[in-house]
């Protein structure tokens, strides 16, 4: 049986549309997805939309419009972003979906009949954008201390979840699995919430209704944290598919998500599966946030990036790479179209772009276009070859550990080494001088051999380009990084192509919107 990978995004809210911090954590786990199938796991990669609550329920009655109508509208834009984005999902999951409705009123009952859900009543200081209840020691000049918006006071019955029997073993998760929350710093961050002492946490609203009802009583909705967070197993079929994807890939892998919901992912949802004695996911990373030149990117200020409009302007691989490439994953990261420019034409055009276009254009001419074999090798060949096999591995190891930015920073060291190679070696010279010609075939080989490794390891960022590399090798499209360090699999005969122009240079002056 294949190794399993289970990796998931957020469920973006239905009230926003996507802008460039909802596709960065979806791209995110679309390359760990894509380079986990391609070193032979079977992935289950889960995305969908978080379509309940409050917020929704405002944002649609001031547009005129039925809660499920605005999520009906909406929902299909993030659908059509991730197409786009050649984002390859295997599931997508609505919080209205009756699938997961089902998967969440039987977690909330099997709670509820052992005892660890109770009525009770319910009086604090509410922020609706956040959707989180705060004590008054916690607000700040009577506003959110997350958001800074006002908060208003509310009391209602409600239904309560004993989150602070769970608070212990909680505790003792964490300290025993150093891993379960990344970064570092942000696992610093929960155990010192954690070890303040766990209230127990509303999980029903009688406020409105635009929720999953509360079995047996329905005046009650869920709370939407309780509802959102059960989309990780109810679209594994919890808790009716035992035997099939819910046994075959849960707990999952790692949840990837934004900084600002790691207390919902890292508190409230392992206590309600400790509750329901289920296995703890293995890992939630929480990647930082993205400012747009300088500054929080917001509605009010105009300046929201909207990923369809930068992916007809720069292609879709380039915005893959230098989402993935300019921030190390975990820390916050400043979006400028300047940066994005100079990384397009520096990294791309110049160090990739140059490097397949000058190698395949001189098998080509040097050679009709058939990959000589490479004979004996001297010290610098050897170098090269360590040195591609050395950083293979590192690539591997970031890759696992959620690097992105490193592993890229591994893959261009390769780059940057074959180009010097070239220039070393000035194949130009060598093609005048007959006697050279067995020398010139081992260096075409060795630099079409470094362009195969470069290509499998950048697919998962840059799919298209991948696959282009490939094609102009004459490799096979399933071709996977299994044998990823190993040096020599290309065949000497092999039929390589002039590789098509992939990464026009762009104009600085056109850097603005
Ligand atoms: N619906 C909840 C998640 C429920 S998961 C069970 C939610 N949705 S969201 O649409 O508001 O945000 C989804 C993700 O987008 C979060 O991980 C958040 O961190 C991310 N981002 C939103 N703005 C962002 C930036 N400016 N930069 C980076 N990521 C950001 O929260």
């Amino acid at each position: 049986m294949p190794n399993t990978f289970y990796i998931t995004t957020p469920i973006y809210y239905v009230n926003d549309v996507p802008h460039i911090g909802h596709a960065y954590t979806t791209l995110a786990c679309d390359v760990l997805a894509r380079y986990k199938r391609s070193r032979g796991f079977e992935v289950f990669f889960l995305t969908g939309t978080d379509e309940h609550g409050q917020k929704v329920e405002k944002a649609a009655l001031a547009n005129g419009e039925t809660p499920i109508e605005l999520a009906d509208r909406v929902m299909p834009r993030f659908q059509a972003l991730w197409e786009k984005l050649n984002i390859e999902n295997t599931d997508f999951i609505r919080t209205t979906q009756q699938r997961h409705a089902k998967g969440v009123q039987k977690l909330f009952l099997h709670l509820k009949e052992q005892g660890d859900i109770f009525l009770g009543t319910y009086e604090d200081w509410y922020c609706t954008p956040c959707e989180t209840f705060w004590t008054e020691t916690n607000l700040i000049d009577g506003c959110c201390p997350d958001c800074g918006r006002p908060t208003e006071k509310l009391q209602e019955e409600s239904y309560f979840f004993r989150m602070s029997k769970y608070q212990q073993q909680l505790l003792e998760h964490i300290e025993a699995n150093p891993d379960f929350i990344q970064p570092r710093s942000r696992r610093n961050e929960v155990l010192s919430f954690v070890r303040e002492g766990l209230r127990d946490l509303s999980i029903s609203r009688t406020s409105f209704s635009w929720g999953i009802k509360v079995p047996d009583d329905d005046k009650h909705v869920l709370y939407v944290w309780f509802d959102a967070l059960s989309n990780y197993i109810t679209a594994l079929g919890y808790p009716d598919d035992a035997k099939g994807n819910f046994a075959k890939f849960w707990p999952a892998d790692v949840h990837v998500i934004g900084k600002d919901i790691l207390r919902f992912h890292t508190v409230y949802w392992p206590t309600f599966l400790l509750a329901a004695g289920l296995p703890l996911p293995k890992k939630v990373f929480a990647h930082g946030w993205w400012t747009v030149e300088g500054k929080k990117m917001s509605k009010s200020m105009q300046n929201v990036v909207e990923p369809n409009m930068l992916v007809e302007k720069y292609g879709i691989d380039p915005i893959r790479y230098f989402l993935l490439r300019e921030v190390p994953f975990g820390l916050d990261g400043d979006f400028s179209h300047s940066s994005l420019v100079n990384r397009i034409n520096s990294d791309l055009a110049n160090d990739l772009g140059n490097l397949l276009s000058r190698c395949t254009a001189m098998v080509n001419k040097y050679f009709d276009g058939i990959l000589p074999a490479a004979q004996s090798c001297n010290e610098e060949d050897e170098a090269l070859v360590e040195l591609c096999r050395e950083r293979m591995e590192t690539v591997d190891k970031h890759m696992d550990a959620l690097a992105f930015n490193k592993a890229l920073t591994s893959i261009w060291e390769i780059i940057s080494a074959a180009n010097r190679y070239i220039d070393t070696n000035a194949p130009w010279t060598l093609a005048k001088d007959e006697s050279q010609h067995e020398r010139l075939g081992t260096v075409m080989y060795n630099l079409i051999e470094t362009i195969r490794l470069v290509g499998l390891s950048i697919e998962p960022f840059m799919p298209d380009t991948g696959d282009k590399i490939k094609e102009t090798l004459g490799l096979s499209a399933t071709e996977g990084l299994e044998n990823l360090s190993a040096w020599g699999q290309i065949e000497p005969g092999s039929t390589i192509k002039k590789a098509p122009p992939m990464f026009p240079r762009i104009d600085p002056k056109l850097t603005q919107c």
